[in-house]
């Protein structure tokens, strides 16, 4: 992925989804994928023809960038979005930087706003499976940057209010709004692919973490060097490990996402529409 890639594919998204970008880009995590059937007047984009987009695995997620608008009022209180269905996870490859060139080219476009989301295990047994997080800040345990090898002193890019305040509490009221509980917390960020341990669980707990994943740590530090705003949200699908009898899987974590996805949907879509100004 070069920067010709990246000019490339910033073209190809005026090209086909015009000159002037949606302010706000969603990423769609695990769980999350029926919120790309919210979207009205969608055009699609495979990430396959976007030459900065990754690759993504056979039978994973789909690849697919959707763009249209939230709400169904068909004037100009809608609100237009890119949604990005589906990302590459830093446990497939080793490598942090997976959507370096999406996030790049969706900057250059004139996205500002990067709201993300993710599925998460609890480390809260008060915030059980079904619940939603705001994820208030991150503990990037993985220690690994997707701005290695990146020149110039942008790379420093500070991090003090990575998951922007202000959105927040857009974020916040919006879900009030909306009568759903809306969890707030930080997100610890491990490569995996496998589950934590117990006793990571406990080291977790102990660091301030809330609830923990595989993803979303990356794109943050990504989209926060390209001077984006972000947010993201976390669907509990599980009480992390040690903390129930039963074990944990990738199909327990997929069927939980999908009892919970109709609510998780009708917030990012509140969510979505608030932070329309
Ligand atoms: N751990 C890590 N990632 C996850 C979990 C978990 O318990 N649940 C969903 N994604």
């Amino acid at each position: 992925m070069t920067a010709a890639d990246i000019d490339a594919t910033t073209a190809l998204l005026r090209q086909r989804l015009g000159a002037v970008a949606p302010r706000i880009a969603v990423l769609l995590g695990s769980g999350w994928a029926p919120f790309a059937e919210q979207v009205q007047g969608a055009v699609d984009v495979p990430y396959a023809d976007l030459p900065a987009f990754p690759a993504l695995a056979v039978g994973g997620h789909p690849g697919l960038l959707r763009c249209g608008h939230i709400g169904d009022s068909g004037d100009s209180g809608d609100t237009p979005v890119a949604v990005l269905a589906g990302r590459k996870h830093a446990y497939e490859n080793g490598q942090a930087d997976g959507m370096k060139g999406a996030i790049r080219s969706l900057a250059a476009w004139g996205v500002q706003v990067l709201v993300q989301t993710n599925a998460a295990g609890s480390l809260d047994a008060a915030m059980p499976p079904g619940e939603l997080m705001l994820v208030s800040d991150h503990l990037n345990i993985a220690q690994r940057s997707p701005l290695i090898g990146e020149p110039g002193d942008g790379r420093f890019c500070d991090l003090s209010a990575a998951y922007d305040p202000i959105l927040r509490a857009q974020a916040r009221a919006a879900a009030q709004a909306a009568g759903i509980t809306l969890h707030e917390g930080v997100y610890a960020w491990l490569l995996g692919p496998q589950f934590e341990t117990p006793a990571e669980i406990r080291m977790l707990r102990a660091l301030g973490a809330q609830a923990v994943g595989m993803s979303t740590v990356p794109e943050t530090i990504l989209a926060r060097h390209a001077g984006l705003r972000v947010l993201a949200l976390s669907m509990i699908t599980n009480l992390a490990a040690g903390m129930e009898d039963q074990t944990l899987s990738h199909a327990h974590t997929l069927a939980t996402a999908r009892e919970a996805s109709a609510r998780a949907v009708a917030v990012l879509a509140a969510v979505v529409q608030a932070l329309k100004d």
